[in-house]
């Protein structure tokens, strides 16, 4: 079993952003399957920095929807986004420092973030969209 399964209860109803989802969950729990197995710091190095890329990507793109359809809670939702990708970019920095190691606490506090966040902030933005015509 995955470390964390896309379900309906992740999903925001719009198609385009649920793949989005899925991708990033998909480069999550490979993320975590190497950092339980132990794998070498050049792997992990390549992992995180391919995770904290996509997330940005997803972030800019979700952020573009938002904005080009006048969501009104674009501000409060870009700033969630900009402390994650600035949390995610310290962890990294630490771990190339070796002042960390990338620990199953590390991808829970990932895991925990991204579901908490397309549960509680990205669910907001669902009808709003939907009555845009964004699919
Ligand atoms: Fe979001």
């Amino acid at each position: 079993m995955a470390y964390i399964n896309w379900s309906d209860s992740l999903s925001v109803k719009i198609g385009s952003i649920d793949n989005q989802h899925k991708k990033l969950i998909d480069l999550l729990n490979n993320f975590y399957e190497n950092v339980n197995q132990g794998s070498s710091n050049e792997k992990l190095t390549g992992l995180i920095q391919g995770l904290k890329n996509y997330t940005n990507e997803h972030f800019t793109s979700e952020e573009r929807v938002m904005k080009v359809n006048g969501y009104p809670e674009f501000d409060a939702h870009k700033k969630q986004h900009d402390e994650f990708i600035a949390k995610v970019s310290e962890i990294q920095t630490k771990f190339l420092s070796g002042k960390m190691v990338l620990s199953i606490e590390v991808t829970n506090f990932i895991k925990t973030w991204i579901s908490g966040h397309i549960q509680g902030t990205d669910k907001r933005y669902t009808n709003f969209l939907l009555e845009k015509g964004v699919k």
